[in-house]
């Protein structure tokens, strides 16, 4: 699995030019794209958490405020799922919102997993969603109403925004556009890890060798 992640990761480079402002996701496969960026000549990174900005620094990697970069023309993260239309669940690793803002800053959105990753029809892994925390019972009272998914808190877990962490089992997402809507509109939702609405450009897939669609 590491093999994969690092080859889905190194074919990445591929999309990175120099002297750019790359966008950088969070994740076990994007720790292998921040130790290879390190070797490219970029202006710096936009990081989706805390824990890829730690990463970029002690690679050397100058790490950017997103207000201060306008458009970014790269972002290179992982998923949690990724079905033929390219779109994904993310947030295994509670960094969904950051993720979902630097996704839509940036005009080419390359996507790096590994081959278990992809799947036929999201919903086989569970949806997270972040909330308020005052808002976790409303939120999750109204999701398991309006979805009949069963929310999971994801106990003892902050993000970086203070927010804490919903894992929706046992969802059916036939239209995941439409599902991204809905939730997106519950008070008290900070944000949801489908990205249906702003899917991937490119995936690559960490086969070997890597291929790409
Ligand atoms: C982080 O919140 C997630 O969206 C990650 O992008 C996702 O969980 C992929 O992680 P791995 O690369 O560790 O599988």
């Amino acid at each position: 699995m590491t093999d994969a992640k690092q080859r889905a990761a190194t074919a990445a480079l591929a999309h990175v030019s120099e002297g750019t402002v790359v966008g950088v996701g969070t994740g076990s496969t994007v720790a292998h794209f921040i130790d290879a960026l390190a070797s490219c000549k970029i202006a710096g990174a936009v990081a989706s958490s805390e824990q890829t900005a730690a990463r970029l620094r002690a690679r050397g990697i100058a790490v950017l405020d997103l207000n201060a970069t306008g458009p970014l023309p790269l972002y290179v993260d992982g998923a949690d799922a990724c079905d033929p239309q390219r779109r994904l669940i993310k947030g295994g690793g509670a960094a969904l919102t950051r993720e979902k803002i630097v996704a839509a800053a940036s005009e080419r959105f390359v996507c790096i997993i590994d081959p278990g990753k992809r799947v036929a029809r999201l919903g086989g892994v569970p949806l997270p969603v972040e909330v308020i925390p005052m808002a976790r019972e409303l939120v999750a009272r109204t999701i398991a109403r309006t979805t009949g998914g069963t929310p999971v808190w994801r106990e003892g877990v902050v993000t970086d925004n203070g927010g804490w962490i919903l894992d929706v089992h046992g969802l059916v997402i036939d239209e995941p556009a439409a599902l991204e809507a809905a939730l997106d509109q519950i008070a008290g939702v900070v944000s949801v890890g489908l990205f249906a609405r702003r899917p991937a450009d490119v995936v690559i897939v960490g086969d070997d060798p890597p291929w790409s669609w």
